[in-house]
C-alpha cells in the first residue's frame, strides 16, 4: 500500500483560526477529502479533532452539539465519545451483553494551536497512531503570536495550481495590476537568491524592489523574506528596523477541485493597525485577483493544456513539483526526506 496519496501526508495543514472554534462550540469540515470533527472542550478549553464518522454504523458524529462534559453523542444510538476517540458510553447494552465501549475508537488527528491558528497533522495511510515527527510551522514573531486580521477563500481550483499560483514570481503586473499600481510597462529585471529550507525554500532577505510601490509606506529600512514550506505554506516576512511584519499564506485542500486559501497577517508596527480596513480591504482583492485567474486555468483542464514551465520564473513551480515528489518518494520508501532544491539565484522581469 502506498503510504503518499493525491496530498501529501504525513504534514500539518492550517484547519482554523483558534478563536472562531468557541468554548463548546463543534464543527464540521472536510479536509484533504476526510470529514473531520474540529470540537474545543468548555471545562479545559482544549481543542480537539476527531474522524467524522461514527464507528458503529458510519453517522456523522458532529451532527450533534458537544455535551457538557467535552464529549460528542452519534445522533444515530447515542453512542458516545470523549476527545481522547475512545468510547465512552453505548446506551443499548443491557447487563451481561460483552461489548467493552473502550475498546471502540473513533480516530483522532493530532491537533496544535500556535500563533492563533488550529493545525492538524494529517497521516499517511497505516501511520494513523504515529505521533507526528514535526511540529507545524511557526510564525517568525516570538511567542505566540496573535492575527492582526485573516482573509480566507475558497478556491474552485486543485491545490497545485492553486500553490502555484501564489508562489508564482510573473504574474504580478497582470494579475494584480488594478491595486499594485504597477501596469505591466513599469516592470523591472531582477534577481533574488534562493536558498533550501528543510521542507522548502526561501527567497533570502532583500529589500523591496524599486516598483513595489505597496512597501514604500513602511519606510525605507526593509527587507523581505519569502519563504515557501511543504504542503503549501507561504510566509512573507518584511523586517522594517527592528519590527516585523508578517503575512502567512496556507493552502488546506478540501477535495480535488476546491482549495481554502488563508491568508493570517501579523506585526509588531503598532501605528499600522490605523491601517488594518485598507489592508484587509487590499488582501481581499488580492485573494480574489489569484483567485479568478487560477480558477479560469482549472475550468481550462478540460481542453487538456500542456504545461511548459519556463526558466526562471517558473523554477519555484519546478521546485514545488521536485519537493512533493520528493516527500511522496520518502514516505513510500520509509527514508529520509532529502531536499532536492540547490541554492540558485532566479532572474525574472516583473
Ligand atoms: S451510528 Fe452512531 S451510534 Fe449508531
Ligand atoms: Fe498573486
Amino acid at each position: 500500500m502506498q503510504a503518499s496519496d493525491q496530498f501529501l501526508r504525513d504534514l500539518w495543514y492550517l484547519a482554523g483560526h483558534a478563536k472562531t472554534l468557541k468554548p463548546g462550540a463543534i464543527t464540521r469540515r472536510v479536509l484533504l477529502g476526510e470529514p473531520v470533527l474540529l470540537a474545543r472542550r468548555k471545562q479545559d478549553g482544549q481543542a480537539f479533532a476527531l474522524r467524522d464518522v461514527c464507528p458503529h454504523r458510519g453517522v456523522p458524529l458532529a451532527a450533534r452539539e458537544l455535551n457538557a462534559d467535552g464529549t460528542v453523542t452519534c445522533p444515530y444510538h447515542g453512542w458516545r465519545f470523549g476527545a481522547d476517540g475512545a468510547c465512552a458510553a453505548i446506551p443499548s447494552l443491557v447487563e451481561g451483553q460483552d461489548v467493552d465501549p473502550k475498546n471502540i475508537r473513533v480516530r483522532t488527528y493530532s491537533l496544535r494551536e500556535q500563533d492563533g491558528l488550529i493545525w492538524i497533522y494529517m497521516p499517511a495511510k497505516g501511520r494513523e497512531a504515529v505521533a507526528p515527527k514535526i511540529e507545524p510551522p511557526k510564525v517568525p514573531l516570538p511567542g505566540d503570536a496573535v492575527p492582526k486580521f485573516i482573509e480566507r477563500q475558497m478556491f474552485k481550483c486543485d491545490l497545485d495550481r492553486t500553490t502555484v499560483g501564489l508562489m508564482d514570481p510573473a504574474h504580478g503586473p497582470y494579475v494584480h495590476k488594478a491595486w499594485f499600481w504597477r501596469s505591466p510597462k513599469s516592470t523591472i529585471a531582477k534577481a533574488k537568491a534562493y536558498e533550501p529550507t528543510t521542507r522548502g525554500f526561501t527567497m533570502m532577505p532583500h529589500k523591496p524592489s524599486a516598483n513595489s510601490t505597496a512597501y514604500k509606506v513602511l519606510g525605507t529600512d526593509l527587507t523581505t523574506e519569502i519563504k515557501f514550506e511543504l504542503p503549501s505554506i507561504r510566509t512573507e516576512h518584511i523586517r522594517a528596523g527592528k519590527h516585523s511584519i508578517v503575512g502567512l499564506t496556507t493552502c488546506t485542500p478540501i477535495s480535488e477541485t476546491e482549495t481554502e486559501v488563508t491568508h493570517t497577517m501579523y506585526w509588531t508596527l503598532p501605528w499600522l493597525g490605523l491601517a488594518k480596513p485598507a489592508l484587509r480591504a487590499f488582501a481581499s482583492i488580492f485573494m480574489r485577483q489569484d483567485r479568478e485567474i487560477v480558477e479560469l486555468q482549472q475550468e481550462w483542464t478540460r481542453y487538456d493544456p500542456r504545461q511548459m514551465l519556463i526558466p526562471d520564473a517558473d523554477v519555484p513551480a519546478i521546485w514545488y513539483h521536485k519537493l512533493k515528489k520528493a516527500w511522496a518518494a520518502a514516505l513510500d520508501s520509509g527514508a529520509e526526506f532529502a531536499n532536492p532544491v540547490e541554492p540558485q539565484t532566479l532572474r525574472w522581469r516583473s
